[in-house]
């Protein structure tokens, strides 16, 4: 159900979940001094309890309140991509963020949001925690569309239109005075490591056992096609996910992700592509991964490797 500002307001000050556009994708909000609510998000997601909330803040001057220490750099990563997508952990005063949205840890995430929605939503509220509007370890939402069919039709979302970015954001975590990504993203390492004059370390596929986010541990983004990333497409697949311009069998239907010159569009599309495999009921799907290492491609590789996993 679609609702306005005001009323999505109102929910979440009488303790409610709604859905929030953000330029990312859709976030299910709660107010992070409503508790119920947030233990609300986690049953309606699914959400294992040792899975961390981001806190969204309507600027960068609202982290004061809640962090301990600032970690060296903090202020240039949140000048040069605050409002963004681009989330940071930080050691947390403990006594001003509640445990279950840091799962118990000494740390907690925060983000700044740059859809208007979301943050003149955040400005009345005050701040807001935001999963991705999706069951735990399906793809995310990028449209209102998306939370309705997740959620059902009688659940409140500002409707925001499609997500700008498309992925979520880089998660940032400081160990011993360097950052390092947790999760990648909507901000590229390379347009990090421009800000902090060093490139940072990315995680591995081999570092699946001690993940810097939690949330890492777990299949995600999955649709419940099966994904082949191989290079060859295999026998009796016969859906494709590719790029515009380039020869695939005709015996094939084909789900085009945009063009190989344009990893922002790639990321737009990709989780509407693969809930469109879940819609049309397709067993699996191969997907063209010839494109890039660099950049935004690196978020889109780690997205499709995810979700490619049978556990
Ligand atoms: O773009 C986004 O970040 C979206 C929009 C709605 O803002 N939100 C989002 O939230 O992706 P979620 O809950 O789907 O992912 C949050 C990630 C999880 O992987 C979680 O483990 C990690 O953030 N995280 C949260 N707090 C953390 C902490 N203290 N230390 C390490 N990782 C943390
Ligand atoms: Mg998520």
């Amino acid at each position: 159900m679609f609702v306005t500002l005001e009323r999505a307001q109102e929910i979440l000050a009488s303790g409610g979940v709604v859905a929030v556009p953000t330029e990312t994708v859709y976030g299910l909000a709660a107010s992070i001094s409503h508790p119920e609510a947030i233990q609300k998000i986690f049953l309606l997601k699914g959400r294992p309890p040792n899975n961390p909330l981001i806190t969204h803040l309507a600027s960068p001057k609202q982290a004061s309140g809640f962090v301990r220490s600032f970690p060296k750099d903090f202020d240039r990563l949140a000048e040069a991509f605050w409002p963004g997508p681009l989330t940071l952990v930080v050691p947390v005063i403990e006594e001003s963020l509640s445990p279950m949205i840091r799962a118990g840890l000494p740390t907690a995430a925060f983000r700044v949001p740059n859809h208007p929605m979301a943050r003149e939503l955040i400005r009345r509220t005050g701040p807001l925690v935001m999963p991705s509007a999706n069951i735990s370890g399906k793809p995310s939402s990028t449209r209102a569309e998306h939370v309705e069919s997740d959620f059902g039709k009688d659940f409140p979302v500002i409707d925001g239109g499609c997500s700008e970015k498309g992925i979520e954001s880089t998660i940032l975590i400081c160990e011993e005075g360097r950052w390092k990504i947790g999760r990648l993203g909507g901000i590229s390492a390379e347009q990090i490591g421009a800000i902090l004059g060093y490139f940072p370390d990315i995680p591995t596929a081999e570092a699946v056992e001690r993940p810097l986010c939690p949330g890492q541990l777990y299949r995600h983004y999955a649709p419940n096609a099966a994904l082949s990333l191989e290079t060859e497409i295999p026998e009796g697949c016969s859906v494709i996910i590719g790029f515009a311009g380039r020869k695939y069998p005709a015996s094939k239907r084909v789900k085009i992700l945009g063009g190989i010159d344009d990893p922002q569009q790639a990321a737009q599309q990709l989780y509407q592509t693969l809930r469109e495999l879940d819609e049309e009921g397709i067993a699996s799907a191969w997907v063209d991964s010839d494109f890039p290492e660099m950049g935004l491609w690196a978020s889109i590789r780690e997205r499709l490797e995810k979700a490619a996993r049978k556990s």
